[in-house]
């Protein structure tokens, strides 16, 4: 059971990682429905909030069918964090989750995200007056170091833990890393094994199957799973990673029909939040995940990336039924 303040979850949990323009309410709504037991939003700026910022504060808009849900906030100047946290505490999140592992350099420039990786003193410092500043559970997420020769995050996770987080999140990779080489999950194994550690520590890294994630929660025993590049355009990877942990068999693919339901349904309820030229170019960066491995589908992917009206995809998607 994962027990991260009010939340408790039984089973292995399944979270769908927050990243950028990806898991906005639409999307989050989508992998809840297909088992995502928390979902997060994707980074907001801590000082875009707390300058009222349109488009920070928009990324606040929570549905009550996708909670349990985390608010995720970035910033590198303590004061604006905790203030930004205050106001993301009105949107009555279950939680909020502190990014201290996004790599983007105009993000690690300012000191924010993965840099403060290399201030871990200023990283307590912040996390702490953010705990102290809100009532509602806070999180972090970070990732094993700066680099390859400075992989902290074992020798972080207790004081993280000392300043009253619910719940620590290790991406398998340095920020040197960025996205490349293997996601190594050696130190969350480790953190695992250490007594001390009463916190849940969330494995994410790679997990792009039900038997990845199977392996990865075998080997390193995290007590949960977070899953990010493997959902997109691929929402159902939760109800096939449940399923097999559950009984040890694989469920089928959704079929091409199902997939342009599916995807239909994602594309109505990003229309339905951004208005139709918003929705175009939202789904834009979906159509390869969701129609993966079908055949001849890269004339029909041309089109739909060109498409700049609904009735266009629906035209498209129609003819991608009526040619299999
Ligand atoms: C397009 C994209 C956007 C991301 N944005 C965020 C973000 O806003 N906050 C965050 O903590 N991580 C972000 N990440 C990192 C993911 O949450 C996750 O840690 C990483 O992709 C590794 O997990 P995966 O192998 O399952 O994708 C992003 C990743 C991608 C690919």
């Amino acid at each position: 059971m994962l027990k991260t303040g009010n939340i408790e979850l039984n089973g292995t949990p399944l979270l769908l990682a927050p990243m950028e323009d990806i898991t906005d309410r639409p999307f989050r709504k989508i992998c809840k429905r297909f088992g995502a037991d928390i979902v997060y939003t994707e980074f907001i700026s801590s000082e875009g909030l707390i300058r009222d910022a349109d488009k920070s504060v928009k990324k606040l808009d929570i549905d009550e069918e996708e909670r349990p849900v985390g608010i995720q906030i970035f910033g590198h100047d303590i004061e604006s964090m905790v203030r930004a946290a205050r106001y993301a505490e009105k949107a009555a999140p279950e939680v909020i989750d502190l990014n201290f592992g996004c790599p983007v350099k105009k993000v690690v420039k300012k000191g924010a995200g993965a840099a403060l990786l290399k201030n871990p003193d200023y990283m307590l410092k912040m996390t702490q007056a953010i705990v102290e500043a809100v009532d509602i559970p806070v999180t972090v997420k970070t990732r094993l170091g700066w680099d390859h020769d400075s992989q902290i995050i074992d020798q972080l996770a207790e004081p993280l833990q000392d300043t009253g987080i619910k719940a620590l999140t290790i991406h398998g990779r340095t920020r040197s890393q960025l996205y490349k080489g293997v996601a190594d999950w050696t130190l969350i194994g480790k953190i695992k094994q250490n007594p001390n550690i009463e916190i849940p520590i969330i494995g994410n890294g790679d997990i792009d199957s039900a038997e990845k994630a199977k392996e990865m929660l075998e080997k390193y025993s995290p007590d949960a799973l977070m899953i990010g590049r493997a959902a997109i355009g691929n929402p159902w990877i939760f109800e096939q990673v449940k399923h097999y942990l559950e009984t040890g068999k694989i469920i089928a693919l959704p079929s091409i029909e199902n997939k342009i339901e599916i995807c239909l349904e994602h594309l109505l309820e990003e229309t339905k939040a951004k208005g139709e030229r918003g929705a175009v170019i939202e789904m834009r960066k979906n159509y390869s995940g969701y129609f993966k491995g079908i055949n001849n589908f890269k004339p029909h992917k041309i089109k739909l990336m060109q498409a700049e009206k609904i009735e266009d995809i629906h035209h498209i998607l129609n003819e991608v039924q009526s040619s299999h």
